[in-house]
Parts: C-alpha cells; structure tokens; sequence
C-alpha cells in the first residue's frame, strides 16, 4: 500500500492529509482499534474531551510506541477542547488533562471544537501553549467564514486547520477557498457523513468506484484529497480502516472530479451551528452528556 502523504500547514507543520478519527467508538474498543490503525499505516489520530476516549487512545499509542511500531515523532495527535472548557482558566486546566489523559508531553494539534462560548479566552492559551512548543499546530472545528474572518483579524497566531463537516452532499467550495485566502487548512470530518442519506449508494461513486477499480469510499477520500482537504475517516473494523488508507496508487480524472460537484446538496446532513435548533442541542447536551452526540 502507498504511503500517506502530508502537507504543510502555515506555519511549516507537516500534517498527514488522511488521519483516522475515534468519535463513537464502542465503549472499551478504542485501545484496540487505534492499535489496528496504527498498524494500518494511519499516523494521524483525532481524538476530542467529548469523546471520552483521550485514555484509551494514549494507551494504544504507548503500546505502539513500546512495541517499536512507530516513534512518538511520526504519529501527529489531535484533539480538542469543548464548548465548557472555554475561557482561559479552563482551557489551560483542559489542556493538561488532555495530555495527561493521553500520556503525552506534547500535542500535534489542539483545535477548538464548537465555535461557542469564550473561545477568544481559549485562543489566547492556545497561542501562549504553541509558543512553549507544546502544541505544534493550533486550530478549530465548524467555524464557518464569518467567524473564521473575525478570529483571525484578531488573534496574533492564526488558525491553521479548521476541521469542518464535508462530504460529497456538502462541498463547502465557497468556505474552503476562504480558508485559502486566510492560510488555513481545512480537514473534512464525517467524509462519509457516517453513510447518511446513501452515501455508499451513491450511483455516480458506484459507478466511479467501478471505472478505478476502488470502493465508493475510497472515491470519496481521493476527491477530497485532490480537493487538497485533509481527511479523519473512521471505522472500528482492521479490514475497512486498510480499503479506506488504500487510496495512494490512483487519480481521478478532472471530469470526475467536476461530476462529483453535482452531489451537492449545499447542506448539512449533520450538524448545522447556525440553526438555533442545533444550538440548543448542542447545549442540551452539556447538561447531560452522552456519546451519542457531537
Ligand atoms: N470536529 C467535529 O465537530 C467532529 C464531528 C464529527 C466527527 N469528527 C471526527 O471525524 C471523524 C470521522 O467522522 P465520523 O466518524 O462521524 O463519520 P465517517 O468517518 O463519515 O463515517 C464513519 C462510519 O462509516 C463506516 N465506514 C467507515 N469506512 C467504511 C467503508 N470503507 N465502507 C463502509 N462503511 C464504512 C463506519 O462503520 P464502522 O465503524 O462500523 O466500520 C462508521 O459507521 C470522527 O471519528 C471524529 O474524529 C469531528
């Protein structure tokens, strides 16, 4: 299998443009599913507070490590502080116990995950935790244009990655080539939108999986890949986390590529944080978290 390439952020970070992501793992399962991945070829990991699995991914990474299957410098560690670990205090409390959860002495990248509360109090411990070198990467999660804009004209390190919703029913081109504009990276999370409204069915990536000899998921990683966004597929299963890392040896064409815009359904299929529904959602949560929810 080819390798994973990498990019590089603005600020000269190598980044792998696939990683795999741990949201809604099976409680107890994460440990050994990262393990999988690793062992997959994936050096990328994403993890979040809100998964609740920062523990078990830095145990599978410390068994990676003392295992000789890869170096701590080769894996680039995400994860994230959520929405009541905004403001200073508390970001600066939760990113300690991010790493300590994860055994690490550094993180690759730490994103803000909703654009919600304090997190201009957040952003200032962020820029002062990447100026010590203890995070190599700083960014955030679903922050659309406007408030991407007003964040980075006030904050003296900007964002380098913001990891959106996107997928072949939301292509977000408008918001990705503001991104460009301001040197911020984007990072599609959900590629599959976890196969909501057919997905996998898709006749045009059915009929392009065939044409390459790939899966329809393999298409849809390659195209956002081409499309020059990062990608954190995830599955609990070894032999889909190698068929998703399987997508290094082809290129689709330029044609292809245009007739995968026609998918766009210019919407969400997940999560929308300007719909106050949504919002109250999200909040609701807080009060009673479960793993079922973002
Ligand atoms: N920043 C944010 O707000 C945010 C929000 C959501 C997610 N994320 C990140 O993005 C990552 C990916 O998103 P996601 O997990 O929600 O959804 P996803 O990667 O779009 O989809 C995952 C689903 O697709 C299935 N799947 C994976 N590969 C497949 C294949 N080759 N063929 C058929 N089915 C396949 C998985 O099943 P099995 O597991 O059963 O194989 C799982 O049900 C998360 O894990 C998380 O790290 C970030």
């Amino acid at each position: 299998m080819d390798q994973i390439q990498n990019i590089k952020l603005a600020n000269g970070t190598a980044m792998p443009m696939q990683g795999f992501g741990v949201f809604q793992i099976p409680a107890g399962e994460t440990e050994r599913v990262v393990l999988d991945a690793i062992n997959a070829g994936y050096r990328l990991i994403d993890t979040a507070y809100s998964y609740q699995n920062e523990a078990e991914v830095g145990r599978a990474v410390q068994a990676a490590i003392a295992d000789g299957l890869v170096r701590r410098e080769e894996l680039f560690i995400t994860t994230k502080a959520y929405i009541q670990q905004m403001g200073y205090e508390k970001t600066l409390a939760a990113f300690y116990e991010s790493l300590h959860r994860l055994q690490l002495d550094y993180l690759d990248l730490y994103l803000i995950h909703m654009p919600f509360g304090d997190y201009y109090g957040s952003w200032r411990v962020l820029e002062e935790l990447y100026a010590q070198g203890l995070i190599r990467a700083i960014g955030v999660c679903n922050f659309d244009s406007a408030r991407l804009i007003d964040l980075s004209s006030n904050v003296r390190v900007r964002p380098m990655v913001d990891q959106i919703e996107r997928h072949p029913h939301y292509q977000r081109r408008d918001e990705i080539k503001i991104m460009r504009e301001l040197g911020v990276q984007p990072e599609g999370w959900a590629p599959f939108a976890e196969g909501l409204k057919g997905m996998f069915q898709e006749p045009l990536l059915m009929e392009l999986a065939g044409k390459y000899g790939k899966t329809p998921a393999q298409v849809i990683l390659k195209w956002d890949i081409q499309d020059g966004i990062a990608v954190i597929p995830k599955s609990t299963h070894k032999e889909r986390m190698m068929e998703n890392a399987d997508i290094w040896d082809f290129e689709l064409d330029a044609e292809d590529m245009r007739k995968i815009r026609t998918l766009d359904t210019d919407r969400p299929s997940m999560l929308d944080v300007n719909n106050p529904d949504e919002v109250k959602r999200v909040y609701d949560y807080l009060k009673n978290p479960v793993l079922t929810t973002l």
